[in-house]
């Protein structure tokens, strides 16, 4: 089972969070401003009024060198005045006529250029700039934002720096699930991280020693078992009853087989690390000669030529007999399928027997489980050709599917992959 840390898993679900942020920052910021530039629009367009009132007033009453020094102490960036004896802007209201002026500036947003003539015939040039400059409140605000958003952006940084180490322990996990002996992590990164990947360390190395420990345990039992079997057999040749001596010598043959699979379980590990360049064609072939030999009912399709696939021939082996023994144990006969595409090779294992009931499936591949022991009674068994064979899977890293066929019979199905 692959699990994503969630972090990984909502990456994308964060950058586009974090572009909604960018976006409703951005709106919100520019409706912001709109209203300001609208309502300052509006009490500008009020106070250019008054202005223009008031001034219109003062030049009235004021000569020609008071009229200068009116114009001149009132010029500033936002409004430019001036007096001249022609118009300098398209926009000419003559007569003074102020209800005018109100129309003309209603209509303008951005810029109020106006010539207006006065009673001296002399027109009166008005250019003010009616939106505002960029106010220290709005660059504040706009600082704000830009702040709060680098502040997201570190965050973000924060928390994919800080599951970069829980990224790593969970790929650890998983290779030590295919590959117990995989290179142990090196304790680098933050504290926390160096500490969780030593603890991890240390699991995996006593993992490690358990499994050595009950190979040793295994491999020791079958060889310390090998010893008296042998004179058990020895034994059973001197006895004289012919049904006795058959009992006999099913039973030790039953037990040697049970050894022989104990140690083959126990050792697996060790065996399918040494891997060659494997032809499944040639070696699934010569298998099932060997057991048409001895007139087995088994039949092989193999669908392309010259399989070819990184494995270990010994374990392949042992894969596919113990899945053609329990087909012909439970069923009587196989037809086996060999297929592969670019990076996979399949071997399919179909045979008509009862199959299993569905409860049953996900257990079969359990070290020494085997499915109704009262059906089974008369077929020899341990329990242990499934689990196997889902150890081998599992080490090359592959799939394996159990599932029943209609009308009766068992699928198993298996993925390999060539490298
Ligand atoms: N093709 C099949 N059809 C029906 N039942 C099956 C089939 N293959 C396996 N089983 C059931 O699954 C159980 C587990 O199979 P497994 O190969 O692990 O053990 P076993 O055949 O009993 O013993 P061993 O293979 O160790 O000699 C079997 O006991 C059997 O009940
Ligand atoms: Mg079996």
């Amino acid at each position: 089972m692959k699990t994503n840390y969630p972090f990984y898993s909502n990456r994308k679900l964060l950058v586009l969070l974090l572009l909604f942020l960018f976006v409703i920052q951005i709106l919100a910021f520019v409706f912001y401003e709109n209203i300001n530039n609208k309502s300052y629009n509006a009490m500008s367009k009020q106070l250019v009024l008054q202005h223009i009132v008031f001034l219109v007033q003062r030049l009235r009453n004021s000569n020609v060198k008071q009229q200068n020094h009116i114009i001149n102490s009132l010029n500033n960036a936002a409004m430019q005045e001036s007096i001249t004896f022609i118009p300098v802007w398209a926009t000419q209201i003559t007569q003074q006529r102020l209800w005018q002026v109100h129309k003309v500036l209603v209509a303008q947003s951005q810029k109020l250029q106006l010539s207006l003539q006065l009673l001296n015939k002399k027109w009166l040039n008005l250019n003010v700039n009616l939106m505002p400059g960029h106010s220290s409140l709005m660059i504040f605000i706009l600082c704000l934002e830009v702040g709060f958003f680098i502040l997201m952006l570190f965050i973000v940084w924060l928390l994919y720096h800080y599951s970069i180490p829980l990224q790593t322990l969970r790929e650890a996990a998983e290779e030590i699930g295919f590959n117990i002996h995989s290179a142990p992590l090196q304790s680098t990164g933050p504290e926390v991280a160096r500490e969780t990947y030593n603890a991890f360390n240390a699991m995996q190395n006593k993992i490690q020693l358990l499994l050595k420990e009950r190979s040793l345990m295994l491999a020791a039992i079958a060889h310390d078992l090998k010893t008296p079997l042998t004179r058990m057999q020895l034994r059973t040749d001197f006895i004289a009853d012919k049904e006795q001596y058959q009992n006999n010598m099913a039973d030790i043959d039953s037990m040697n087989i049970l050894v022989e699979q104990v140690v083959a379980y126990a050792e697996e590990e060790s065996e399918v690390a040494d891997v060659t360049r494997v032809d499944v064609n040639a070696l699934v072939e010569s298998l099932c000669h060997d057991y048409q030999d001895q007139q087995q009912a088994v039949n092989l399709n193999l669908r392309q030529e010259h399989v070819l696939m990184q494995a270990n021939s010994v374990s392949l082996k042992r894969l596919c007999s113990n899945l053609i023994e329990n087909a012909i144990k439970y069923a009587g006969s196989v037809d086996i399928t060999l297929d592969a595409d670019v990076d996979n090779i399949i071997l399919i294992f179909d045979d008509a027997g009862p199959g299993l009931s569905s409860d049953k499936i996900k257990y079969i591949t359990q070290a020494f489980y085997r499915v109704d022991k009262a059906r089974n009674q008369n077929i020899s068994g341990s329990g242990l050709g499934l689990a196997i064979v889902a150890k081998i899977v599992q080490t090359y890293r592959g799939y394996l599917t159990i599932k029943n066929r209609t009308p009766t019979g068992l699928q198993v199905k298996i993925t390999l992959p060539k490298i």
